[in-house]
């Protein structure tokens, strides 16, 4: 590792930035040990498995480096997980996309994933509220040769949406669009994304099991944060799966994904 990015690194694993951090991530990480499971499987011995015998074998050299250096970090349980950019990447490339959106980046494995899977004219335009953690791992990707394809944008991902749909030219033209972010907003970003991925392309949702607690008793003690988003999820799941503009799959990779895939 070179020595800024090992300075970087230090100094993001300060505790300092917990304290800044969103109080979703602070509280998963304060109150729920367990949600360091990366995984909705309920056996860590197959999870294990799946890791050892598929995922980190097969693992790119940049993204087993990018992952090393993100679990030095306080946020780290929010990175997608090994397992999560094994199958991103083998998307990007089953259906050949171009033209591809991130909106939740953090310190980029998804990106990353995604960037390696492109071909070398492809794009990633990228959103988030956090420019720091995407340096944290910037030095990576651009080791790795894919930085050129990557378009970060900081700040809210709405109003770029927003943007993006007024300015006319970005109309249907994603070939692939994948959301990890705020989950309150996943039926908006839903809305917007249908009118700027192609028909035939792919939306693809992370944490729609949100760590299991679909299925929790009302009378469940659950971490505060998982508890304030639970609604959003289940409205995000409910909307989806009655959308007739989409055909849908849900599964257990991560935390949940779901693919929709635009139609009309
Ligand atoms: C679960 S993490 C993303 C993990 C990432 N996909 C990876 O591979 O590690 C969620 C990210 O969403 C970002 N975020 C939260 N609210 C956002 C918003 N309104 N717009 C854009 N990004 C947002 C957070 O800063 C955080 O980095």
């Amino acid at each position: 590792m070179d020595s800024a990015l090992k300075q970087r690194q230090e100094h993001q694993s300060g505790h300092q930035n917990l304290q800044q951090s969103p109080a979703i991530y602070k509280d998963i990480l304060e109150t729920d040990p367990e949600l360091e499971r990366k995984c909705i499987l309920q056996s860590d011995a197959l999870y294990e498995y799946i890791l050892e015998t598929s995922v980190y074998p097969r693992e790119p050299q940049p993204l087993k480096e990018l992952r090393e250096l993100t679990a030095n970090h306080p946020w780290h349980v929010v990175s997608t997980p090994a397992d999560g950019g094994q199958f991103l990447n083998l998307l990007i490339k089953l259906i050949n996309a171009k033209n591809t959106m991130e909106i939740g980046v953090y310190t980029g494995y998804s990106l990353l994933a995604t960037a390696l899977a492109l071909p070398h004219d492809g794009k990633i335009m990228a959103m988030d509220i956090n420019r720091e953690n995407y340096e944290l791992g910037l030095p990576v990707i651009e080791k790795a040769g894919v930085a050129h394809k990557i378009d970060f944008r900081e700040g809210p991902a709405l109003p770029v949406l927003d943007q993006l749909i007024q300015d006319g030219k970005y109309h249907e033209t994603f070939d692939f669009i994948f959301v990890d972010a705020d989950k309150d907003n996943y039926l908006n970003y839903h809305e917007r994304n249908i009118e700027l991925v192609k028909v035939g392309g792919i939306i693809g949702y992370d944490n729609t099991l949100w760590g299991g607690s679909v299925v929790a008793p009302p009378d469940a003690p659950l971490p505060k944060s998982i508890r304030a988003y639970l609604d959003y999820v289940l409205e995000f799941n409910k909307a989806v799966a009655a959308d007739p503009r989409v055909e849908i799959c849900q599964f257990p990779v991560g935390d949940g994904f779901t693919l929709c895939r635009r139609i009309s």
